[in-house]
């Protein structure tokens, strides 16, 4: 097992935090979607925890289903090409579109899904992120809710990856700066 203490150097967001957030954002959904039957849209694979704890602090009928998009780039920045891998299986025309995503950071991936239902005709489409990192913007695309802002800094857990590992940390937390720059040079 990682000795999880050799890989953060701090944890930004407690269970606790999380949690209190997911209530509060929960809450916001369930009056805004009274009424309606969204879909929520789970962006693989970064989003399943906050979807599923998300989706059980809202107290709406709605349906789930997961779209997967990747985007390329020279490894660690992203080119800003997109590209769908897996698409949503409902029926997305005239449906009020929910995506749920863990972080917004340059905007790119947002940008990508909110067009593509948009083309597809959907009703309405908002996104809720649980992080946003408003400096890494690039895209000019609204995050509708999110849970919290962070700043320009490599976080992990609670879904978010490095190198497509340490998701299952149950809370979030920053990586230290010796262990990025150790894979990079792998
Ligand atoms: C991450 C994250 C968002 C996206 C945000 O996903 O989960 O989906 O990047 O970055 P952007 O705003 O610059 O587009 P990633 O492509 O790493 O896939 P993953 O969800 O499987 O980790
Ligand atoms: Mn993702
Ligand atoms: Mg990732």
């Amino acid at each position: 097992r990682d000795n999880i203490e050799d890989i953060l150097e701090s944890t930004l967001f407690s269970r606790d935090d999380i949690h209190e957030m997911c209530v509060r954002l929960g809450k916001q959904l369930t009056e805004d979607y009274a009424g309606k039957e969204p879909v929520l849209v789970g962006a693989l694979t970064g989003a399943i925890f906050f979807m599923t704890d998300l989706a059980r602090e809202m107290d709406v009928r709605c349906k789930m289903d997961f779209i997967d998009v990747s985007s390329y780039g020279n490894g660690t920045e992203s080119s800003g090409k997109v590209k769908l891998v897996k698409d949503v299986t409902t029926d997305v025309k005239g449906k009020d579109i929910l995506i749920i995503e863990d972080i917004v950071d340059t905007g790119h991936t947002l940008k990508f899904m909110k067009e593509h239902f948009i083309s597809l005709g959907a009703k309405s489409v908002k996104c809720v992120a649980l992080l946003n990192k408003p400096s890494r913007r690039v895209d000019n695309v609204s995050v509708d809710y999110y849970g919290s802002e962070v700043e320009n800094q490599f976080v992990v857990g609670y879904g978010l990856d490095f190198y497509n590992m340490f998701r299952n940390i149950p809370y979030i937390g920053v990586v230290k700066p010796e262990v990025i720059q150790a894979y990079a040079n792998k």
